[in-house]
């Protein structure tokens, strides 16, 4: 099953088999996101903004949290590499 997840800053969208990491998502819409981890979750760098369909998002992970208290992400943002995706969603990143 796929599942859409849409950039409206951006006017973009792209479907993806659920399951799929949203940084990948990203990248699969040819969109920027930083990262300086390669994904390992250690960064903090891939956080945005979940404007819609956050209640089918797992819950943050006691890791997550820790990643992003250490980076001083802000707490509202979610890391996209530790997320998959398994419904629609909508994002943004903080630079786009
Ligand atoms: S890319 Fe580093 S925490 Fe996500």
């Amino acid at each position: 099953m796929d599942v859409q997840v849409r950039f409206p800053a951006q006017a973009r969208s792209v479907c993806v088999p659920a399951g799929t990491l949203l940084i990948d998502a990203v990248r699969a819409a040819n969109l920027p996101i930083a990262s300086a981890c390669r994904s390992d979750g250690l960064c903090g760098r891939c956080g945005v903004a979940v404007l819609a369909g956050g209640a089918g998002l797992d819950a943050e992970t006691p890791e997550e949290t820790r990643t992003k208290q250490r980076n001083r992400i802000d707490p509202h943002l979610r890391l996209a590499c530790r997320i998959s995706v398994r419904t629609d969603l909508a994002v943004a990143a903080p630079y786009w």
